[in-house]
């Protein structure tokens, strides 16, 4: 008996659920408006999901497995990120049903589609907070190996962003007050970011 649990992912991990999740948590949601070959409209979350680049502004998600989003933006090189908050929760989570590839997932999580300003994907209405993004990279991951894996790694330059006047106080904006929901580990946890999250520490100088 170490003082640690240890596994070796390719071997199984041993436990009632898959730790990894959890420990790399939680994340913030790429919660991602797309339109169709067809022009209809797209909506899905995506908790591997992060910020990559200042200048420009990058962001990007993982699609596990090649899905309705990951093949829209493949089309027609464009998407919307929406925040995901705890008044819209729930309709977040409606927008992930395994629907077929019509489905409005705006209709179906009773959200409003409203147009955009640069891309001609719409946002989320009831989202305090969308980037406008033209699709930068789509890269195909692969193991340590070099041997592909069922993971597409979808990067966006944020082209326009919109944020709620009341999320900018003094033009400061306002994280603590967003409710912004993030994704924990197990089949449903999530948190919420409030004020009593924040605490502050400054980098520090060197020597
Ligand atoms: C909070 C949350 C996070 C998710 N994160 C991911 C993810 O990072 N990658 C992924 O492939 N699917 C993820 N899913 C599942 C997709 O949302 C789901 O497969 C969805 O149906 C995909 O929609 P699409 O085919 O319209 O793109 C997540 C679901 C939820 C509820």
């Amino acid at each position: 008996m170490t003082d640690r649990y240890f596994y070796q992912p390719a071997q199984g991990h041993g436990l009632p659920h898959d730790p990894f999740n959890a420990i790399v948590g939680p994340r913030p949601i790429g919660w991602i408006s797309t339109r169709t070959e067809r022009g209809g409209l797209n909506l899905a979350p995506y908790s591997f999901f992060n910020a990559f680049n200042y200048t420009p502004p990058l962001i990007g998600f993982s699609s596990q497995g090649r899905k309705d989003t990951l093949r829209n933006i493949e089309h027609n090189g464009e998407f919307v990120w929406n925040l995901a908050t705890r008044p819209l929760a729930e309709a977040m989570n409606a927008s992930c049903a395994p629907a077929p590839p019509d489905v409005d997932e705006f209709q179906l999580a009773g959200l409003t589609p409203t147009p955009s300003r640069i891309v001609s994907v719409p946002r989320v209405l009831e989202s305090p907070v969308s980037f406008e993004c033209r699709c930068s990279q789509i890269i195909r991951l692969q193991s340590a190996a070099g041997e592909d894996t069922n993971g597409w790694l979808v990067m966006g330059e944020v082209v326009g962003v919109h944020i709620a006047h009341e999320l900018l106080r003094d033009g400061i904006y306002d994280t603590a007050g967003s409710q912004t929901i993030l994704r924990g580990g197990g089949p449903a946890d999530y948190f919420e970011i409030g004020p009593d999250n924040l605490f502050r520490m400054r980098r520090p100088d060197y020597p």
